[in-house]
């Protein structure tokens, strides 16, 4: 057992004192100078106590602030309360819950309005396309959708439709989690065989982030490599930066004016939570997101067609762009653009956040080497096992905290061993390392392929995806 297990056994009060005590460890530390390594070792276990705590008290640490004696804890260290999904976050910018099971999906669709993925809806998908629906399908992974019906009555009816999806370059490197909608998107774009265009918004980024324009189109270019590599077809597909297309595009700019016109500031203000001290590049931005959804923003592919379907796979955190594009299309005479919506990849940590760029700990990179991963997984992927060999043999593990098995349900395709490995984990038969050792043994070859294909791709390859050109398209 590694020492990233769910301190199952420890009480919230126990926590806390441990974690007052490791606080006062990183000031001591800091203040003395000590050496750098010593330091991150003790801020990594400050991280993980901080976790631990919120999932044993269902509360974020305070200083000062011990548990409330009603946080209990039940048998497996999550607290006793189960409506730990009433303050779910969900937004562009963060994605947080209290329940380490992750965010409650279903109670999101009810919220944001969207409808559920059910088994008739993939075993239409099945029906239509004649191909075996997608894992990520098949296992609930995309769970939720806006118009899906519609758009296979569409292609049933052999008009076209495209593909929409997009990445804000806010670094170099992306993770695995960014890869999810990618790789589902290529997997459509094959069955349906379609165009697709791939935003990349470097705009957006140099307005949240404190980076500079250079920064930002620069990793569009590095990132557009890591979207390539997953296998999209250079005649069907164009990836472009915003800050390249809005000027060349007079099409793309008009239609964004358009949406500009058609959404007041109390409208954003609503959905994004904007306030009177955001940039105005902020509150106009959504206006750049939602205009390529609209097939006359490029002329190149679709010539003047306005009336084109558009589908958009994403992770359900971009969904408040695209209600604010679906309320505002009608009225700028345009169809509303159909969604396919995923669960989020969780942080290593825990199921409480998505993974995310901005904690290189939480992450797995498309650059980190085979022992990075190793090491990454053995340390900090959130075990839903018990605390000794002993116990967890006597009680079996939880699947649904565990960080590997989810990472497993993304990436391991095999039903029958997934199925396999729940059952054995659940009874206690297989331990937490093996586990471990499993996802490690799927992850690294796939990272390792997808960084293979990557380094083949040369700035000409780049270049040509991003110019815009008419695409092989059967209108
Ligand atoms: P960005 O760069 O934050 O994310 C890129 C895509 O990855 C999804 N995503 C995840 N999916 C699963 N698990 C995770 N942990 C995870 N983190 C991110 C996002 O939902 C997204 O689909 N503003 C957008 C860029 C954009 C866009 C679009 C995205 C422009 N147009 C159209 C989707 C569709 C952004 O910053 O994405």
């Amino acid at each position: 057992m590694t020492d990233c297990q769910g301190d199952a056994a420890t009480s919230p009060m126990e926590l806390y004192e441990k974690l007052t005590a490791q606080g006062d460890l990183v000031r001591t530390l800091k203040s003395t100078k000590a050496d750098k390594a010593e330091i991150d070792a003790a801020v990594q276990l400050l991280l993980k106590l901080k976790v631990d705590y919120k999932q044993a008290a269902g509360q974020d640490y305070k200083a000062g602030c011990p548990p409330s004696e009603n946080s209990v804890t039940s048998e497996n260290g999550l607290p006793a309360d189960n409506d730990d999904n009433a303050g779910d976050e969900v937004n562009p910018w963060n994605v947080s819950t209290n329940n380490a099971k992750g965010v409650d999906y279903d109670k999101l669709i009810v919220r944001f309005g969207s409808s559920k993925i059910d088994q008739g809806l993939v075993d239409r998908i099945e029906k239509v396309t004649g191909q075996t629906p997608h894992h990520f399908l098949r296992r609930g992974i995309f769970f939720s959708h806006r118009d899906m019906h519609q758009v296979l009555d569409t292609y049933e009816k052999n008009k076209p439709f495209f593909l929409y999806t997009g990445r804000g370059p806010s670094s170099q490197a992306m993770h695995v989690g960014h890869l999810i909608p990618f790789i589902f998107t290529k997997w459509l774009q094959s069955v349906f065989d379609i165009p697709l265009v791939v935003q990349l918004t470097d705009d957006e980024k140099y307005l949240w982030k404190d980076l500079t324009l250079e920064q930002c189109h620069q990793f569009a270019r590095e990132n557009a490599k890591d979207i390539i590599a997953c296998g999209f077809d250079i005649n069907k597909t164009f990836i472009f930066s915003d800050l390249d297309y809005m000027g060349a595009s007079p099409q793309f700019y008009r239609n964004v004016v358009k949406i500009q016109k058609h959404v007041t500031f109390n409208q954003v203000k609503g959905i994004f939570g904007f306030t009177d001290s955001d940039c105005i590049g902020k509150i106009s931005f959504p206006a750049i997101q939602a205009a390529p959804s609209f097939s006359n923003s490029f002329p190149h592919i679709f010539g003047d067609k306005k009336d084109i379907q558009c589908l958009i796979p994403c992770a359900i955190d971009q969904d408040p762009y695209f209600r604010m594009t679906r309320d505002v299309a009608p009225r700028i005479g345009y169809p509303k653009p159909a969604l396919l919506h995923s669960t989020f990849f969780p942080a290593l940590q825990g199921a409480q956040t998505k993974m995310s760029a901005s904690d290189a700990n939480s992450s797995i990179f498309l650059t980190d080497t085979a022992k990075q991963i190793k090491n990454k997984i053995n340390k900090y992927a959130f075990s839903g096992g018990k605390d000794t060999i002993e116990e967890h043999r006597k009680f079996g593990g939880n699947v649904d905290v565990d960080v590997s098995f989810m990472y497993l349900t993304f990436f391991l395709e095999d039903d029958q061993k997934l199925e396999k490995i729940r059952e054995d984990y659940t009874s206690g038969a297989l331990p937490t390392g093996e586990l471990k050792k499993i996802l490690i043994e799927t992850l690294q070859p796939i990272i390792a392929e997808h960084q293979a294909r990557r380094k083949e791709i040369t700035d000409e390859t780049v270049e040509k995806f991003m110019t815009p050109r008419p695409l092989n398209f059967n209108q």
